[in-house]
């Protein structure tokens, strides 16, 4: 058995904090000018001190799951794509299932960084093409605020809070087309959060070399999103048979508008085609595919019938995309 998925409900919900460059210039020795140049990034949101990363999840899905025009009842299996979970244990999807007033369905998290959601849906299809389940409910939810370092001006002027989420499920036709997933270990090394694991484990020394927090090789990151992202995109594409004129909108893991731009460049797309949102959230990581394709969606840049194309880098390194008919 193998049934056409595609997504029946989306939601978001971003924290009511709006950051701005010049805020985060008075933290660390940067300026509006400096990060809206390398960046494109003007403003992002920071999460309440009592709103965690399943908080965000839930009223993305609350979201999701009422667009779709179902209840939590309907939904067959919860997966959370994070790199902040509330916890290491037990998942942030578990967390999520409680206050969701779920039943005990099966839930569990995603991680892949940034391209978290994309694997997350691609993950999801499977259970619905091969009919174990007919409703997924993917989130990709964020509170990066709480693992930059604020001292490292090359880092906390990027990310932002936020959450996203769809309700994944069977349709007559059209759907999700193809899908693409790769991940490159070799590269681990250029952006993670090195402590807090079992490699090491929180200690006093641990915590003063600041290893909890997220470490960046930025230059490097750079050129491998450029081409992981564009080669992904290209492919699935290829895979959907479809030529990249007929993509009606792009909507790319919000990272920096100089990765997009070049993205698309290498794709042969214009720019007018792409939706963004990296100006107004910066890098939500997970959540960031997400609630951009919620925004174009709510926007009237991805109408009925349309392709869209969805694609994502991030730390692992990993990279995902995938086609879908509206
Ligand atoms: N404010 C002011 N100056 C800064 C800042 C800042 N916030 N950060 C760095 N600088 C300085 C540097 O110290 C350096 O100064 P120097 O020339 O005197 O040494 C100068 O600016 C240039 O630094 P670069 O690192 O070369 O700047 P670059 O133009 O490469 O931009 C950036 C850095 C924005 C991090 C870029 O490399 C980038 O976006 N990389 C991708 C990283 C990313 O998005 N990662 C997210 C996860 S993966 C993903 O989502 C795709």
């Amino acid at each position: 058995m193998s049934r056409a998925v595609g997504f029946k409900g989306l939601g978001f919900y971003l924290p009511e904090r709006i950051m701005t460059n010049d805020d985060v210039a008075k933290i660390v020795d940067t300026n509006d000018e400096w990060i809206r140049t390398r960046t494109g990034i003007s403003t992002r949101r920071i999460a309440a001190a009592n709103e965690n990363t399943s908080d965000l999840a839930v009223k993305a899905a609350q979201a999701a799951i009422a667009d779709a025009g179902l209840t939590v009842n309907d939904i067959d299996l919860i997966l959370v794509a994070t790199m902040t979970p509330d916890m290491p244990c037990p998942s942030t999807a578990c967390l999520v299932q409680t206050k969701l007033g779920a039943p005990t369905i099966a839930a569990t998290d995603v991680s892949a960084a940034c391209s978290g959601f994309v694997y997350g849906v691609v993950v999801g299809q499977q259970f619905i093409a091969s009919g174990t389940y007919n409703h997924v409910l993917v989130i990709g939810a964020e509170v990066l605020s709480r693992v930059v370092d604020w001292q490292d001006r090359s880092t906390c002027v990027l990310f932002g809070d936020g959450a996203g989420a769809v309700v994944l499920g069977p349709v007559e036709s059209g759907g999700i087309l193809s899908t693409v997933l790769g991940a490159n270990g070799a590269q681990a090394d250029l952006l993670k959060v090195p402590g807090g694991g079992t490699a090491q484990p929180t200690s006093l020394a641990s915590i003063e070399a600041r290893a909890h927090y997220l470490k960046m090789n930025g230059g490097e990151v750079f050129k491998h999103a450029v081409r992981g992202m564009s080669d992904a995109a290209l492919l699935a594409i290829k895979k959907a048979g479809i030529s990249p004129e007929k993509i009606a909108c792009v909507v790319p893991h919000q990272a920096n508008i100089r990765i997009i731009q070049s993205v698309v460049e290498r794709a042969g797309i214009p720019m007018e085609k792409v939706y963004l949102n990296v100006h107004r959230y910066g890098n939500m990581s997970a959540a960031s595919t997400v609630v951009a394709l919620c925004e174009a969606v709510k926007e009237g840049r991805i109408k009925k019938g349309d392709y869209a194309l969805l694609v994502a880098f991030g730390a692992g390194l990993t990279w995902g995309a995938a086609v879908v008919q509206w």
